[in-house]
């Protein structure tokens, strides 16, 4: 037992979907969440930029004392987890784990489609781990550079983003995917509409949640979980701060998100 905050970085406010994942699963733990908005998006840059930022962002957390570390973000994983797992004790769990272990929970899944930022599918993080389980398995891997944008403009339900998913997911539903991988912090808003163009038969794996459930079971194994009769609390630092920051960190947590402050790294 250790009530102790959790850390939790994404390089925006995207990995604030993980964190009301980890507050619904674990809501007796007190979070710091840090994003870094000033340097957002990591998406588009290079390894050694995300390898860099990551680290800095991990630095920040051990300021705060916290007992494990949480990288909500899919490409600083893809790119910086096995380096910041072997360079720091404090425990450090990346996304791309929970989403293969929930992929393969499904033993009859064939073919699975993955989207994600330029970056995550450039590092193939997620087709080497899937590869790795189960051999014979069918990866279709999709960059989809233009839905944080379109999440970010709330642009959830819009024809343009109907359009720009069609275009992006018809070669997968060609090849007859079963299974949809959404490897990006933002992607979960847009189940809806994935589902919608999709159909019933594909299910869809969100990271966010099986990140929450993958941190549960670690938190047990390492017997780090808090308890404590009340909620924990949420504490939000940005690297940069707008009005639009504020906006949207109220729409990634579903509520009016708690005292946002500005920090330096
Ligand atoms: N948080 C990033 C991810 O999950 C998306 C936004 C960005 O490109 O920084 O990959």
């Amino acid at each position: 037992m250790n009530n102790g905050a959790l850390g939790i970085f994404d390089s925006g406010v995207g990995g604030l979907t993980v964190v009301r994942a980890v507050q619904e699963l674990l809501p007796q733990e007190s979070i710091v969440y840090l994003g870094d908005t000033a340097r957002v998006p990591y998406g588009s840059k290079s390894p050694e930029t995300i390898r860099r930022f990551s680290d800095e962002d991990v630095r920040h957390l051990l300021r705060h004392d916290v007992k494990a570390i949480v990288v909500a973000c899919n490409t600083a994983t893809a790119h910086a987890l096995p380096q910041l797992q072997q360079q720091y004790r404090v425990p450090i769990v990346g996304v791309i784990e929970a989403g293969v272990e929930s992929v393969l929970s499904d033993p009859h899944c064939q073919r699975v489609g993955i989207i994600a930022t330029r970056g995550t599918i450039a590092s193939h993080a997620y087709q080497h781990a899937l590869a790795l389980r189960r051999t014979g398995l069918r990866i279709i891997e999709q960059p989809t550079p233009l839905l944080v944008p379109l999440v970010e403009e709330n642009w959830l339900n819009h024809a343009a983003t109907k359009l720009i998913l069609q275009s992006y997911l018809t070669p997968m539903i060609e090849k007859g995917i079963d299974t949809l991988l959404l490897a990006c912090t933002h992607y979960p808003l847009l189940v809806p509409v994935l589902q919608e163009i999709l159909g019933s038969g594909v299910r869809i794996v969100d990271s966010a949640t099986t990140c929450a459930e993958h941190l549960r079971r670690e938190l047990t194994r390492l017997d780090l979980l808090a308890e404590r009769d009340s909620a924990g609390t949420l504490e939000i630092g940005l690297t940069d701060l707008s009005d639009q920051f504020e906006e949207l960190a109220g729409r990634f947590l579903h509520r009016v998100p708690p005292r946002i402050s500005r920090v330096e790294l």
